[in-house]
């Protein structure tokens, strides 16, 4: 996992949109994995300016959204697929069905889990999938006990992410669905390249969990270990409780010396 602490969430939403606009100058059609939550707002709101100035275009490419509340229909205001819609798809030239998301009001949900799961599966996979985490060590809504190899299914959420997530309810934690669909673990896991954005205090220990605790389903953002390509853009409060923290810095600073050896002179 490449950890990477940066100032603030501004210097990670510019860091993250870079990573998306390589991608998409290197393959237009790129297949994206979009994360709701406030943790990608900065990157979307990077995204959306740097589309209006022609310097990056979704034209070609496709996204999936990781999760939605059970019941809400697309169009209500903290439904996931109205979310992703506004933070993003309709600011920047997705083509039209482009974008597209678990249907959280589908008669049979258990249905729509196995459809979802086979719909990433049919668009060839991820190729870069943001993510936020959860203040419990939650990737999309896979709360603590997810199996780390679970797919795309219906969750109970837990009552501290009901409480987190009251804000988008006008406060009100008991508007706050009781369950929701969540593209599994290790459905996550089969994207490519995993981007972890987390900025906050709040977030400090769940990082500490996913970055240097066992991986357990305990914290299961800490499956992410087991990923080849993991980016993990962190705020310095976010980063606060990291023991290897300075290690991570380190690293860092002197990013590009193995490169730099590489084709240099051989050692006398
Ligand atoms: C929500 C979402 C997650 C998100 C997380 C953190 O419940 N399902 O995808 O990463 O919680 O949200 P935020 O970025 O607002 O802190």
């Amino acid at each position: 996992m490449e950890v990477v602490i940066l100032p603030d969430a501004a210097a990670i939403g510019v860091a993250a949109a870079d990573l998306v606009e390589d991608l998409l100058r290197d393959r237009p059609d790129a297949v994206l994995g979009l994360a709701t939550g406030s943790s990608p707002l900065p990157t979307y709101d990077e995204l959306a300016g740097r589309c209006a100035h022609g310097r990056v275009s979704f034209a070609r490419a496709r996204a999936f959204t990781l999760d939605e509340y059970v019941g809400l229909p697309p169009e209500h205001p903290a439904a996931y697929a109205r979310v992703i819609r506004d933070e993003l798809a309709d600011r920047v030239d997705f083509g039209a069905e482009a974008v597209v998301g678990p249907r959280g009001d589908a008669d049979d949900v258990v249905t729509e889990c196995a459809r979802y799961d086979a719909a990433i599966r049919e668009a060839g996979g991820i190729d870069l999938q943001i993510l936020g985490i959860g203040t419990d060590g939650h990737v999309a809504f896979n709360e603590p006990g997810s199996s780390l190899a679970s797919r795309t299914r219906v969750k109970t959420l837990t009552e501290q992410t009901r409480a987190d997530n009251a804000r988008f309810f006008g406060g009100d934690r008991s508007a706050v669905p009781r369950h929701c669909i969540t593209q599994g673990l290790g459905t996550i896991m089969e994207a490519r390249h995993l981007l972890l954005v987390a900025t906050g205090a709040g977030k400090a220990e769940a990082v500490h969990q996913m970055v240097e605790g066992a991986v357990s389903a305990r914290w299961p953002a800490s499956i992410l270990q087991l990923h080849p390509t993991v980016t993990a853009f962190i705020d310095e409060e976010a980063a606060s409780r990291l023991e290897l923290g300075d290690y991570y810095r380190f690293v860092q600073r002197h990013k590009g010396g193995v490169n730099a050896l590489v084709g240099s002179d051989p050692l006398p």
